[in-house]
């Protein structure tokens, strides 16, 4: 790694202004000394990100992020202190002397330049083409124009035309004093061969008549170009792409990102779909947090790359059978990567293009809400019902799910998901862990998974654990007592007993949160807030809050038998109460093997929510209560949201009437409730104030 001298490193942070560095991803905007705009690190719509730049520095009143320049490229670009130094560098035209280069390493440089510089140009002249020749004007525009795409959206992926020539590319870039051997290195430029394939010393464009798609590496520098046809000639392929060059590696990009990057941070999931018209219409309807694989199958380098950006992929396919089929393999990839993997599945025929054109944007991105489901569960769901009649397909099919569940890095996720196997296929649960043993056993799969931590273990059929089919408590993983707890350790030790080496872990609190959700962007507050609840009851039923009080007990002592008003919450809650007067504690293991498969559902969502912030509550002061330590402040947090949640409604409603005409006394009576009410709200405003101050 090249190092950059101390007195270049002081020199590029002079000459970087915050304000300019800051600005190339968030609108500021001037109020007092300081600059505002939304945070570019979590989700918000009011302005709580704060640049100081007399101080050059930065902070987010919000979400707590802070720092200088180079700190913040750091945070938003994701990378490395050297990396965002040469960031800023290539920013201001600072010149970093990288140190020992060869001369060939230099040539290299330069003819990367070189192809980048060259590309660049060729994704100028097909934009021109597009907006201002009269052929791309009728051709290439009218057609994107007819598939829905808005000026906008055209300026933003620089889509281009171009001409059905054979050398207009060509002629251009020589008049422009471009050396040929670039336009050939970048493929833009097709060697002519004779029948033995010796050059001819003849070329022509390789791009004639179609659309171009420039494709961008996540700094924005055009590296490639996909190429569609407007011929309905079947014996042209629809999509033409650049080959591979110095500058283009296929596996290395994914089309949109560049364009994506900062949405999947904020919304902290990206989109993966297959087309370029995939990732162009969801960008239009405003689901800017899309990227393509563009038709191939998925490499490690491209879930590398998101991962730099989200832990949370969710995957939109096709709605056919041998387009899933298909996918099904490179989405197992993504769950070794250590991604949270979901699935939403389009009506037949329909891709996502189609379907957003079909129904609009609202009802698309309430479908890909409600419709997506843990990759996991698709997947059993789908081989199951395949393999159903045939005991020998059923056994591939049970063989097939367990290497995936094998591949999650996640224990407790992988326990779920054996249970809820177990449940869809109606195979005894012991047979399922004594196969999957087996199975992490066998030689092949061992290697595969050793690179990717210890934590991937069998699951005990041992002495301990011979009725429950859970980990002994002389599990490997929970034994060495000086090893720091991973997060899913600690989170099985929460579900699976263990309290005591749970009580150990320290760090209570834990400030600058993952998601801080605006009140406004959060749809139904008082669901967000049943849903922690009632989380909180499944997950630490039987925990003692004080001695002779579980989070059971205390969560229905506060709320009532009653207290859910959605539908499946409240279902929920009422088998998690009939367990308690059946004198047992709510057990998260057994529930998820409820015969419903929204139960089910609801279940492993729960349990792998449990890092994830409660909501942001009319307070900019947001913690995370570590739950294992802290049970009593997370029940009484989640009790007092909820019924916050509730007041303001009532206060709502209140409102609401007054704007209509009234008698005098019914008048009074509102505004006598309103008071009565706001002085509820305060009331509980200061007590949240104080859990939220009693763990600071
Ligand atoms: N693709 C390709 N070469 C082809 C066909 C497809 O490289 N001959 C890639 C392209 O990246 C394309 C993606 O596979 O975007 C998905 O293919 P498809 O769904 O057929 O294309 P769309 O982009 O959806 O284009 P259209 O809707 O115009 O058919
Ligand atoms: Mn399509």
């Amino acid at each position: 790694m090249a190092r950059i001298p101390k007195e270049l490193v002081d020199h590029i942070i002079q000459t970087a202004d915050i304000v300019e560095v800051v600005g190339d991803f968030v609108q500021l905007k001037r109020k007092g000394q300081n600059l505002w705009a939304p945070c570019p690190f979590h989700n918000e719509k009011s302005p709580s990100f704060s640049v100081n730049p007399a101080k050059s520095l930065y902070k987010c009143f919000g979400c707590g992020k802070a720092g200088g320049v180079v700190q913040f490229v750091m945070d938003v670009e994701g990378t490395s202190y050297v990396e965002a130094l040469k960031y800023l560098a290539k920013k201001y035209a600072i010149e970093i002397q990288e140190e020992e280069k060869t001369p060939q390493q230099q040539l290299e440089q330069n003819e990367r330049d070189s192809q980048f510089i060259v590309s660049d140009f060729a994704k100028n002249h097909y934009h021109r083409l597009l907006l201002n020749s009269e052929e791309g004007m009728s051709i290439g525009y009218g057609y994107l124009k007819e598939r829905g795409l808005n000026l906008s959206t055209i300026q933003t992926f620089e889509l281009g035309y171009s001409l059905d020539s054979w050398d207009d590319l060509m002629k251009a870039a020589e008049t422009a004093g471009f050396d040929k051997k670039y336009l050939e290195k970048t493929g833009l430029t097709v060697i002519r061969t004779d029948d033995q394939g010796k050059d001819t010393g003849r070329r022509y464009d390789r791009f004639r008549g179609r659309v171009m798609f420039p494709i961008h590496n996540i700094s924005g520098r055009v590296v490639g170009f996909g190429a569609r046809t407007l011929k309905r000639d079947d014996k042209m392929a629809k999509y033409l792409n650049s080959p591979e060059s110095e500058i283009y590696h296929k596996s290395d990009v994914l089309y949109g990102l560049f364009q994506a990057r900062q949405a999947i941070r904020t919304q902290e999931v990206c989109y993966l779909v297959e087309g370029y018209l995939d990732v162009l219409s969801l960008y239009q309807g405003g689901i800017k947090n899309v990227v393509a694989s563009s038709g191939t199958s998925l490499t490690e380098g491209q879930i590398r790359l998101i991962k730099r950006y989200s832990d949370n992929v969710t995957v939109l396919y096709d709605g056919d059978a041998a387009g899933i089929k298909a996918s099904l393999r490179g989405t197992d990839l993504l769950l070794e990567g250590g991604l949270n993997v979901r699935v939403v599945l389009f009506p037949d025929g329909d891709d996502p293009d189609s379907y957003i054109r079909k129904v609009g944007d609202q009802r698309f991105t309430e479908y890909i809400e409600t419709k997506s489901q843990d990759f996991i569960t698709f997947k059993t769901t789908l081989v199951a019902r395949e393999a159903s009649g045939d005991p020998v397909k059923k056994a591939e099919a049970i063989r097939d799910v367990l290497h995936s569940i094998a591949k999650v890095p996640d224990a407790i996720k992988r326990q779920v998901f054996l249970q809820q196997t177990s449940a869809t296929f109606g195979i005894d649960e012991q047979v399922l862990i004594t196969e999957y043993n087996k199975l992490v056993k066998s030689p092949s799969q061992q290697t595969k998974l050793s690179g990717q931590g210890d934590n991937r273990g069998n699951y005990g059929s041992g002495a301990g654990s011979a009725n429950t089919g859970y980990p002994p408590s002389s599990n490997p993983r929970s034994a060495p007592a000086t090893r720091p707890m991973s997060d899913e350790e600690e989170a099985e030790m929460l579900m699976y007993g263990g309290a005591e080496a749970a009580e150990s872990l320290g760090n209570s609190f834990t400030s600058a949160p993952k998601k801080a959700a605006e009140e406004e962007e959060i749809p139904d507050m008082l669901q967000v807030c049943e849903r922690e609840v009632l989380r909180l009851l499944v997950l630490y039923a039987g925990r003692e809050i004080e001695p002779e009080m579980s989070v059971a007990g205390y969560l229905m002592g506060q709320l009532g038998e009653y207290p859910l008003q959605k539908p499946l919450y409240a279902e929920m809650w009422e088998i998690c109460r009939q367990e308690l007067l059946a004198g047992r504690f709510p057990d998260a293991r057994l529930l998820a093997q409820n015969e419903r498969e929204d139960i089910r559902q609801l279940i492993t969502d729960l349990a792998t929510e449990r890092y994830e912030i409660s909501p942001n509550w009319r307070t900019k002061e947001i913690y995370v209560f570590n739950e294992v330590d802290l049970p009593q402040l997370a029940c009484d947090n989640a009790v007092l949201r909820l019924n916050k949640v509730h007041v303001q409604r009532e206060l709502d409603q209140c409102l609401e009437r007054l704007r209509h005409p009234l008698e005098d006394a019914e008048m009074f009576e509102i505004l006598g409730d309103i008071k009565r009410l706001k002085e509820l709200d305060n009331e509980l405003a200061a007590l949240l104030g104080t859990v939220v101050a009693r763990g600071t």
